[in-house]
């Protein structure tokens, strides 16, 4: 790990492609306050004997899920041949980090097929009935997720899907078109998979919902995608080695400066993108740091915002609104594709001081016009900086954010790996809705 010194910004440049910065100021008050926190954070990582141990099997998934790549890719590329699109039934973590992971490196314009598509994600009646519509029309599959094999939502929808693709292409062949995730043992889901003979695969007891995107709930999906699970997993491990082997890295950097902000009396952070295709990815962010901390009357309220477009909605209130907030730039340092300004004789619109500049260029000027502003807009600023997005990046940062939430709600005392809160709405509908046994 190397620090490189500019006057005001503590940067930390690894081996891997995530790096860390932070105000350099906030560096030193944060590194002496939180110390003691972040050093036994690390040890009960380290040591697997923190607050829900029984639940870190995702430590190991980049290592080992290479056993099974081969066979998930025989199974995607089985139901590819079939389908025009795949939906993928399944809510929260059981959905979250394939959305991420496929809408990050997806085409919104390309006519590839298969397509994929969501659902057992809501309870929407409009959006099941147009999709059941939809899927007269095409050849498709099904892949439905559930770790207790019980959730309400996915399993409305997958009655539903089911019930479509058997009448469509009778039971025989849907034994080709439908793959179950869920328990190795247990729930509704995995007698159902049994007993109809669909393809299966475990969701290990040791791996939590949220950080299942590694496992067969993400990797399958992915691989279904067309997208490369071996860089996905490679990006992941290498990560892993990194964080494994510096006790001083930036995951726990990080984790160590949203709880001095916090205890500061920032509440809420903001993770910001100025790429568009990483909407989903800060959704499953959202979600696997919001149920993992948010308890006990504790935890920081994570919320996301893609740039430029909220600079036109949220920016004023980011600006100037009330000092509440850290936020955390997802920085991008290149583009994927090239697309530049062209140069115009009549200049009618005045941008030909664009000429020539790519698009990514601007964008990376207005992140540095935004990030400066909110700083003297008076909020604290992190910067998570990648390379690029890609298969292999987005499996480090997948892990690194993993890692550092683990961390995170170690430094504030809560147990990250548990979700009872909620089972609050689940009582309160069950009830309503006359459910035997509620
Ligand atoms: O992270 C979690 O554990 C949750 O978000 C679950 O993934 C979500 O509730 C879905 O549960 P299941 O996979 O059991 O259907």
């Amino acid at each position: 790990m190397c620090e490189r010194g500019c006057k005001t910004s503590f940067f930390v440049k690894t081996e891997i492609m995530v790096s860390f910065k932070v105000e350099k100021a906030d560096y030193h008050l944060a590194m002496s306050l939180m110390k003691e926190r972040s050093s036994q954070a690390i040890s009960a990582l380290k040591n697997r004997n923190g607050l829900g141990s029984d639940f870190l099997g995702w430590l190991d998934l980049p290592v080992e899920l290479a056993k099974i790549q081969n066979d998930l890719l025989e199974t995607a590329s089985k139901l590819r041949a079939v389908s025009d699109c795949v939906v993928v039934v399944g809510i929260g973590g059981s959905y979250l980090g394939a959305r991420a992971v496929i809408s990050a490196l997806g085409n919104e314009f390309s006519s590839q097929k298969p397509k994929i598509i969501y659902a057992g994600h809501h309870l929407s009646e409009d959006y099941t009935a147009d999709l059941l519509d939809y899927l007269n029309e095409v050849n498709y599959s099904i892949i439905v997720i559930s770790k207790s094999g019980t959730t309400t939502e996915p399993a409305v929808a997958f009655r539903l899907l089911r019930n479509h693709c058997e009448k469509k292409y009778g039971k025989k062949e849907s034994q080709n078109r439908i793959v179950c995730i869920t328990d190795k043992a247990k729930g509704a889901l995995k007698s159902i998979a049994d007993k109809a003979g669909y393809t299966s695969y475990v969701i290990e007891d040791n791996v939590g919902g949220r950080y299942s995107v590694l496992s067969p709930v993400g990797l399958l999906p992915i691989a279904v995608a067309g997208l490369d699970i071996e860089q996905l997993l490679q990006g992941a491990a290498a990560i892993r080695k990194y964080l494994f082997e510096n006790e001083e890295n930036i995951a726990l950097l990080y984790a160590l400066h949203r709880n001095y902000y916090l205890q500061k009396g920032y509440n809420v952070e903001v993770l910001s993108s100025f790429e568009p295709k990483m909407y989903y990815f800060i959704e499953w962010w959202k979600q696997l740091f919001g149920e993992s901390e948010g308890k006990d009357g504790k935890g920081i309220f994570p919320t996301g915002l893609i740039y430029t477009t909220d600079l036109h909605s949220m920016g004023q209130y980011m600006q100037d609104g009330q000092r509440f907030m850290f936020e955390t730039f997802l920085t991008l340092q290149q583009s994927n594709r090239s697309c530049k300004v062209p140069h115009d004789a009549e200049n009618e619109d005045g941008l030909n001081y664009l000429a020539d500049k790519q698009i990514h260029e601007i964008n990376r000027a207005a992140e540095r016009a935004t990030m400066l502003a909110h700083k003297t807009g008076g909020l604290p600023i992190m910067q998570i900086e990648i390379d690029a997005v890609n298969e292999y990046v987005l499996g480090e940062l997948i892990y690194f954010f993993e890692y550092a939430c683990a961390l995170s709600a170690y430094m504030l005392g809560v147990n990250p790996f548990d979700q009872a809160g909620v089972e609050a709405y689940k009582k309160n509908m069950f009830e309503l809705l006359g459910k035997e046994g509620y």
